[in-house]
């Protein structure tokens, strides 16, 4: 279900998201006009693995579960994100996602999000800092298997 917040109430909730840190107010203001505000009720999959995917999801409440086609599972909460390696490459969805709560997110179009990327090049490195961190914990996890 949208929500209709101003995008000053928006861009207040943006503040604490590791993903938008460092932005200035003008930086703010302009993914709080770009990106829509939804809640969704627990169990709502929000991605499907193998299906094409054209939006980024930042969870601003509640709790998603990752499931990969090889069986791995992550959990995801408030301040992370998911969505964009779709976006980055023009792949399928590289896992299923679903609400293990009821969520309220933050959806970025695809063509929203390259334009916030060439705007605040601080979110990209935040985006690779994070696809760093999970491709490291997918390889331990890789490796741990005998
Ligand atoms: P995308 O492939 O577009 O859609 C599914 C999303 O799940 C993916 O982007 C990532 O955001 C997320 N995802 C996939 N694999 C993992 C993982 N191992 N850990 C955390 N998130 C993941």
């Amino acid at each position: 279900m949208p929500l209709w917040r101003s995008a000053s109430a928006k861009a207040k909730l943006l503040q604490g998201i590791p993903l938008f840190e460092g932005l200035s107010p003008r930086q703010l203001g302009q993914i709080a006009r770009l990106a829509e505000e939804v809640e969704v009720a627990a169990n709502k999959r929000l991605t499907v693995a193998g299906e094409t995917g054209r939006e980024l999801f930042v969870i601003l409440e509640g709790s998603a579960l990752v499931k990969t086609p090889q069986g791995r599972t992550e959990h995801l909460g408030a301040g992370q994100f998911f969505g964009e390696m779709s976006l980055i490459d023009g792949g399928p969805r590289s896992a299923t996602v679903e609400g293990s709560t009821p969520m309220h997110l933050l959806v970025i179009g695809h063509r929203e999000f390259w334009a916030l990327l060439a705007d605040a090049p601080l979110i990209t490195k935040q985006i690779m800092r994070t696809l760093s961190r999970r491709l490291r914990k997918a390889d331990a996890a890789f490796s741990a298997y005998p």
